[in-house]
């Protein structure tokens, strides 16, 4: 009743009311159901956490949270048992039955906040949640002075809509150092996402140590130099790392007690090269004058399924069980051309064998040979790019679905289950600013409130298959990124986005209330010491490239309630230019320059100026 009552109020408040709540509660990714109460708790050095001492992960939870908060408020907060609560000022962590995996109830009153959740996971979200509700310097790295130390009143319910919310890094285009992985992999738990999807091995460089076939990393972890953009030429740079097991256990450890899953992924049958390069029999034609990639794009040297080849997997994946204990592991079985198998009489006589049909149906019985091994030796579940349905399904296997929806669509009608990282709404590799003027990135635009208003299982599925849409994830390329600040440039805010898309309902989404939630995550982020993208501040040109001149532009801006002002004449624009209210049509030449004013006049973001060329339609 008291949810209903808040609805009902919140449809009768204007807007600005409302923007002004969400900056109170600011909570990303939205709860499912947030009762808005008056007043607040406030900690001090008096306040005092409770929990079952008996439950280790619980206990852990609460004792990661008297940390923070010791590094940013220096009050040393004391732990005690439940059965010894205090009559006020407490925080308290109770272990309860019935609630989902994941799920919590968070009941904060001005004397004490009580944490519901059957399951660790989701007492350690709802520990997140009370972060965001806490001022941004909550997650600073050394003390604040004079903050209030004040969380707003509430009642939160909140579970995932989906339980895969994924980010995927690929560090094999370029390294990116441990800490750079603890970083994200904390900025991930903070938004409840749970599955970091760490693509390790590539054509352009193999980066995890695996004992049996130290080549890999010796001769597979460095290249010569990288081609510069897409130009072809190389920058005579050498590049190279990897990730040693040790290492790699200290991440998991430190991904586990924030309650993310770290699925490795060994590319299979292709991006092969410099796992080839390191040891040439893998490859239909034993040279040994194969390199690592110094160029981007698809390889032609891909691994033959040979015993041998499959012999080598399996001791690879036979030391990854040690160090992932993820549930899914990820081998790849995208982009495999299949011009050596074609030409290599092993790969031939095993179609005959086999009683295949073709090259499709070898790269079938690759990946189907390897998730048999995965599955029964690892008890693990194999997730595959979207070409792993192409040709026929190998069972038990999830479809991760990247080129549009199709695929997806098709695992879910033949009952097999389906990430969503369609490109053209989940590629972190993609501009988010204008594409004339940003920085070499992929092909397409994919700003802001286009990767947030995308909602992973299309309407035209029946209902009773979308069950089998586990979730959704970003996905960040690195051939053009080549260090963690372009990285974290390229990954945020957008993957902020993205955690509300794979923890909220459809319905629960409402991208106005997002943007003005923004301006409070975005100083967490500040905190967090990430180098986002600025571009929410500026003007965004909207328009279709294909369509002739004279065209449409709509102009939009992320940040709330900013006007946008333009002038077409080449002055500067000013609030007495023309106020933006409805789409521009430009001819071959026009000049646009604009900016967004706020109330006060002051200007938010850069002062854009942006020429439409034919020639920049084509080339994007
Ligand atoms: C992919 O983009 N090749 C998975
Ligand atoms: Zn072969």
């Amino acid at each position: 009743m008291r949810n209903i009552c808040f609805i009902l109020i919140a449809l009768l408040l204007p807007m600005n009311v409302l923007a002004n709540n969400n900056l109170r509660y600011g909570i990303i990714p939205r709860p499912a159901q947030l009762v808005e109460l008056p007043g607040s708790f406030t900690l001090n050095k008096k306040t005092v956490v409770a929990v079952d001492l008996d439950n280790a992960l619980f206990k852990e939870i609460a004792d990661d949270f008297i940390l923070q908060f010791k590094i940013v408020s220096g009050h040393d907060l004391k732990i005690i048992n439940t059965s010894l609560l205090p009559t006020s000022n407490f925080i308290e962590l109770k272990t309860t039955e019935g609630l989902a995996d994941e799920a919590y109830q968070l009941i904060i009153s001005p004397d004490k906040i009580t944490i519901k959740a059957s399951k660790a996971n989701g007492a350690f979200y709802a520990l997140q949640t009370i972060y965001q509700l806490l001022p941004p310097e909550i997650c600073g790295k050394q003390i604040a002075k004079r903050v209030k130390w004040e969380v707003p009143c509430c009642e939160i319910q909140d579970a995932p809509h989906f339980s895969y919310r994924g980010l995927m890094l690929d560090v094999g285009r370029h390294f990116m150092p441990k800490d750079f992985i603890l970083k994200l992999i904390d900025v991930m738990s903070m938004h409840k996402q749970n599955m970091f999807h760490w693509h390790l091995t590539e054509d352009q460089g193999w980066r995890i140590e695996i004992k049996k076939y130290p080549r890999l990393t010796e001769i597979g972890s460095f290249r010569k130099e990288s081609e510069i953009g897409k130009t072809g030429k190389g920058d005579g740079i050498p590049h190279g790392g990897f990730y040693t097991q040790e290492e790699v256990k200290e991440i998991v450890e430190y991904a586990r007690k924030r309650y993310v899953t770290i699925i490795p992924e060994i590319e299979l049958p292709g991006h092969a090269t410099a796992a080839i390069a390191s040891y040439p029999h893998l490859a239909c034609i034993e040279d040994t004058t194969y390199e690592v990639s110094t160029t981007w794009g698809i390889k032609k040297d891909v691994f033959c399924p040979k015993a041998t080849t499959f012999q080598f997997f399996e001791d690879v994946f036979t030391e990854l069980f040690d160090l992932f204990p993820s549930p899914y592991y990820h081998i790849g079985g995208d982009e495999c051309p299949r011009d050596r198998w074609k030409a290599c009489e092993h790969c031939q006589d095993l179609i005959k064998i086999l009683g295949l049909k073709n090259e499709d149906e070898l790269q079938i019985f690759f990946v189907a040979r390897m998730e048999k091994f995965l599955r029964e030796k690892g008890g693990k579940t194999v997730l595959g790019w979207d070409e792993i349905i192409d040709g026929g399904a190998v069972p038990n296997t999830v479809v991760m679905a990247y080129r549009g929806h199709a695929r997806a669509i098709r695992a879910a009608r033949q009952n097999q289950y389906t990430i969503l990282t369609p490109n053209r709404w989940c590629y972190l590799d993609y501009y988010q600013e204008d594409p004339d003027t940003e920085e070499l990135c992929m092909f397409l635009f994919l700003p802001l409130e286009k990767v947030y208003n995308y909602y992973p299982i299309p309407d035209t599925l029946e209902h009773s298959q979308h069950k089998y849409f586990l979730g959704h994830q970003g996905s960040l390329w690195t051939e053009y990124i080549s260090n963690p600040d372009r990285a974290e440039y390229m990954m945020f805010p957008r993957a902020i986005a993205m955690s509300e898309v794979s923890w909220c309902s459809k319905e629960q989404k409402n991208w106005d209330s997002f943007r003005h939630k923004m301006l409070k995550e975005f100083s967490r982020l500040d905190y967090k010491e990430i180098n986002y993208s600025k571009a929410f501040y500026n003007v965004i040109f909207n328009y279709d490239r294909k369509e002739p001149f004279p065209k449409k532009v709509a102009l939009t801006i992320d940040y709330p309630e900013a006007d946008i002002y333009y002038t077409l004449n080449g002055k500067e624009p000013t609030m007495k230019s023309t106020l933006y209210t409805d789409s521009i049509l430009v001819n071959e030449g026009d000049v646009i320059k604009t900016v967004g004013f706020l109330k006060n006049g002051k200007t938010v973001g850069k002062r854009l100026e942006k020429k439409f060329e034919i020639k920049n339609d084509v080339n994007h």
